[in-house]
This record gives structure tokens, C-alpha cells and sequence, in this order.
């Protein structure tokens, strides 16, 4: 299964989820590739900050040909999690192509929802002339929410204007813990499984994976 973290916006989470995601699956026993599509070398920097032996593989591919090479990689792994570049269309055009789901993070903000829609119009481009060959699905998840906050309803609301992209019920909080782990090469769910942030993420990569199965969200 290929899984693609995508927003053409900056600085939404995109690595930062990519990287946890990954690491989960990888934990789980999974045979796991991370494709690092962004030309900034985000995840590769994470993955050269790493002490420890390596749980997934990461490579970097930053070119629009990320839906060619997938092919081949793919037997070769149970999952494939691709960290999307911001802003560079051609890749993540690409990245669309090769994928079977699609997560969007958008921080609680209406600044964000009303930016996903260069995404969600990417997704609904590149997805209809494939639509014969495969179905790809697409969910938002909301990250960096404030601790003990409810998510504005405006937010919530505003998002329901993507029709198709229906927002997952797992959320990431704003923790200082994920900025740290990105310093150190390693991970939330991998430095401890029981803290809070590694249980929010192993919440999302199963709802992921349930979503990716039946198209429900819980
Ligand atoms: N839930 C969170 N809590 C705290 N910090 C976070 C959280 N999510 C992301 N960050 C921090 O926000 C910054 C941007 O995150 P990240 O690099 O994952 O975004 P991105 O979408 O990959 O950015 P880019 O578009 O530049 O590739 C990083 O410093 C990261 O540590
Ligand atoms: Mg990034």
C-alpha cells in the first residue's frame, strides 16, 4: 500500500507525520519504505540524524518519477510512505498517481483549509482519468492542535466544503516532543510507545489503515 502526506502549504506536518507513520508500521513488523520527495531532504536529514540501526529504509526521490519507480519497489515492501514536497506540482502529481491514499495535514486554522484546496484540486485532477485502474482516497487529518482545546467548528465546518475528503477523527496535538525527535533521528512511538504523542500516532496510522480498507472514518 502506498500512502502519500501531502499539502502543497509549508510547514504543515507533511515530514513530521511521514516519519511517524512510517515508524509505526515499520514497529508493527511491516517491511517499510519512506520516499523523500521533497528536493529540501527533510526526512533523509532525519534518517542521517539517527544513532540507532534503521527500522525502514528512506530514499529520496524529488523528481516526477516517483509514479514509475513505485512499480518496482513495490513487491519489495508492505507499505510505502511518501513525504511530499511543498509547493513543486509536477512531484506531487506524481506522488498522486502512485498512490492509494492520501493524507492531508492542515493545522487548525481557517488559513489552512481554505489553502488545502490547491491540494484537494491536485487530487481531483490527477485521480479522475485513473479512476478505471484504481480508486485513491484522500483524508485530512488536523495537526498541531492545541492540548485541551476543541477544534473550532468553523474549522471543522469549513473543511466539510471538500467534498470526498472527509477529515479523520484522530488528531496530533502540538507537542514539543515531535520537534525534539526529529534532532535525534527517532520518533515518538519508537522512544516510548506509552507517551502520549506515540499513542495519538499509532490512533492515526490505525485509523489510516482502517480508512484505507473500508473508506470509513470511526
Ligand atoms: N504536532 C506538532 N507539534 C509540534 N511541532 C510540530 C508538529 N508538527 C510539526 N511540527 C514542527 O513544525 C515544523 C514543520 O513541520 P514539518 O517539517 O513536518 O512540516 P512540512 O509540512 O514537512 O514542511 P515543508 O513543507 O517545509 O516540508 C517542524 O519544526 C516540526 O518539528
Ligand atoms: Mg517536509
Amino acid at each position: 500500500m502506498v500512502i502519500a502526506i501531502l499539502n502543497q502549504k509549508g510547514g504543515v506536518g507533511k515530514t513530521t507525520l511521514s516519519v511517524h507513520i512510517a515508524s509505526t508500521l515499520a514497529l508493527a513488523g511491516n517491511r517499510v519504505l519512506l520516499i523523500d520527495a521533497d528536493a529540501q531532504r527533510c526526512a533523509l536529514e532525519w534518517a542521517a540524524s539517527r544513532e540507532m540501526k534503521s527500522i525502514f529504509s528512506v530514499v529520496g526521490i524529488s523528481k516526477n518519477i516517483i509514479h514509475k519507480e513505485i512499480p518496482l519497489l513495490k513487491p519489495n515492501y508492505d507499505y510505502i510512505v511518501i513525504d511530499g514536497p511543498p509547493r513543486v506540482y509536477d512531484v506531487a502529481r506524481s506522488a498522486i498517481a502512485a498512490s492509494d491514499i492520501i493524507l492531508i495535514p492542515v493545522q487548525p486554522s481557517l488559513y489552512d483549509v481554505w489553502s488545502a484546496k490547491e491540494v484537494v484540486d491536485l487530487i481531483n485532477e490527477v485521480k479522475e482519468p485513473l479512476q478505471a485502474y484504481k480508486k485513491i482516497k484522500a483524508a485530512f487529518i488536523i495537526n498541531r492542535k492545541i492540548f485541551n482545546t476543541i477544534i473550532g467548528r468553523d474549522v471543522v465546518e469549513a473543511l466539510e466544503q471538500y467534498k470526498n475528503v472527509p477529515v479523520l477523527s484522530s488528531c496530533i496535538t502540538q507537542r514539543i516532543v515531535y520537534a525534539e525527535m526529529a534532532a535525534r533521528g527517532t520518533t515518538a512511538v519508537e522512544d516510548d510507545p506509552e507517551s502520549n504523542g506515540g499513542k495519538e500516532i499509532k490512533k492515526l496510522t490505525e485509523e489510516l489503515i482502517k480508512f484505507s480498507r473500508n473508506g470509513d472514518v470511526k
